[in-house]
């Protein structure tokens, strides 16, 4: 089984992760993609707090939500429409059978994937999860783009009041830079309850041919790659559809 970092797993992280992820604007362009394609039967890979799949369950589409981190969606399921949310503990390989429209990783899900083998899985898992002609949407940070390099705790500490935990104060520190490997840390001062939580985590930044390559081989046709329209340059958006 997945485990995932303390920020998506540990209860009283997963609480204020909401608060602390913005307006997610970053959705619209997912929601846009699905609206065009008149999806009727979405599976999101890394659902976290559920915010996609209940968007996504208010405008009447079917939803399974999947992710390895119980209190996250333990968060997820106190959203507005998480009733209608099939919300799955696990990875890819818990997947029942699933003939779904389109299959989306939302907030560089992809990117949590650190070893091949495991990219390579849940690209598989992803594929076999579509009907014949259903879509696969991603984004992943560009590698050249150096996004790390701002992650800096002058750049990054913010606090906020979180309902029913206080204020919190959190920031991040990159730990180590290797290779396509960034390891980095958020650092929650809880001021309430005078705790002081941590969460590591490291991401895999990919080039544009690795992706493109990866789904390929998993079995995919890429249709596009796009710039996400909320960050340009920083980011691609990967258009792949499981072949007819
Ligand atoms: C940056 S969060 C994005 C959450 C959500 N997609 C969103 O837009 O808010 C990354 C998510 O990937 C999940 N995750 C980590 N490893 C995973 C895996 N092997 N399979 C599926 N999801 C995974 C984490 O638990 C976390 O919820």
């Amino acid at each position: 089984m997945t485990v995932a970092d303390a920020i998506f797993s540990d209860p009283r992280l997963a609480a204020v992760y909401d608060t602390f992820d913005g307006e997610r604007s970053d959705l619209d362009a997912y929601l846009a993609l699905v609206d065009g394609w008149g999806a009727r039967s979405v599976l999101d890979i890394g659902c976290g707090t559920g915010t996609f799949a209940c968007l996504l369950a208010g405008r009447g589409v079917q939803v399974v939500g999947l992710d390895p981190a119980a209190a996250s969606l333990d968060v997820a399921r106190g959203k507005p429409h998480a009733d209608a949310v099939t919300w799955l503990h696990g990875d890819v390989r818990s997947l029942p059978r699933l003939q779904v429209d389109v299959v989306t990783m939302t907030a560089n899900v992809a990117q949590v994937f650190l070893a091949d083998e495991e990219w390579a899985a849940a690209l598989e898992g992803a594929c076999a999860a579509l009907r014949p002609g259903g879509r696969l949407v991603f984004e992943s940070r560009r590698p050249e783009r150096q996004a790390w390099r701002e992650w800096t705790r002058e750049r990054s500490c913010t606090r906020a009041v979180v309902p029913a935990v206080g204020p919190v104060e959190t920031w991040v520190d990159v730990l180590d830079v290797r290779g396509d490997r960034i390891s980095f840390r958020w650092t929650f001062r809880l001021e309430r309850d005078g705790l002081e939580l941590t969460s590591d985590s490291t991401l895999r930044f990919r080039s544009r041919a690795e992706l493109t390559g990866s789904l390929t081989a998993a079995g995919f046709v890429v249709e596009d790659v796009r710039d996400a329209p909320d960050r340009p340059g920083a980011e691609w958006v990967f258009l792949a559809r499981r072949p007819g």
